[in-house]
């Protein structure tokens, strides 16, 4: 006997949330914008594929479709003013260069694209555009990892993330919370 209750979705659901939080930066010409993105899902190992969902509402969006690639930015849970920040602000009416660098934010850009990213990352992955489309209210950008920036002694030698990562987990609508260490179960 089903003991779940049935909703049909044709609602605007947060169902799937929580999610990890990132922040993608994008340049085309002079323009540079970032974004904050839950939307975000590995693809590939090898080569490293990764997808961001983008409204095509968004100012990003404009720049994406134009950019090369982009890049994709981990910050610690201590920066969630931050994403909070950049994911409730457009570049449209904002300079979130000049924001993020006022908020203490360091700017790099990336070896072989010249992205903006975040140096306060504690995972920067810098994104070859290679494929894009339209799903729904959304729009799906696939990018080819060229390069990773790590924050050395987080991640160990296989490349797993180590205690030293409180990931930003966004539950939606402004809601935020991290990872407890203490649960981690080994398997194996
Ligand atoms: C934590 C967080 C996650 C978000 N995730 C997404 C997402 O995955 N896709 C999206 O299109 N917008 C997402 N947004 C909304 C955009 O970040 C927001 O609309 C932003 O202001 C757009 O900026 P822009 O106009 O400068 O591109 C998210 C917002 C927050 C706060």
């Amino acid at each position: 006997m089903r003991k779940l209750k049935k909703i049909k979705a044709n609602i605007k659901a947060y169902f799937f949330h929580p999610f990890i939080a990132c922040i993608v930066g994008t340049k085309c010409g002079k323009k540079e914008n970032f974004i904050s993105i839950a939307w975000f899902t590995q693809l590939s190992f090898q080569p490293c594929i990764a997808g961001i969902s983008v409204s095509p509402k968004r100012f990003s969006y404009e720049l994406l479709k134009e950019s090369q690639g982009f890049s994709i930015n981990f910050l610690d849970f201590s920066k969630i003013d931050i994403v909070e920040w950049i994911g409730t602000h457009s570049g449209r009416e904002h300079n979130k260069i000049k924001k993020l660098k006022e908020m203490g934010m360091d700017i790099f850009y990336t070896e072989e694209l010249n992205l903006p990213a975040l140096s306060e990352s504690y995972l920067a992955a810098e994104c070859r555009k290679i494929w894009e489309r339209e799903f729904g209210d959304h729009v799906l950008f696939v990018g080819e990892v060229l390069n990773f920036y790590i924050k050395e002694d987080f991640f160990d030698e296989n490349t797993l993330p180590t205690e030293r990562i409180f990931p930003v987990v966004y539950a939606g609508k402004g809601r935020y919370l991290t990872v407890d260490w203490k649960k981690l179960e080994k398997k194996r």
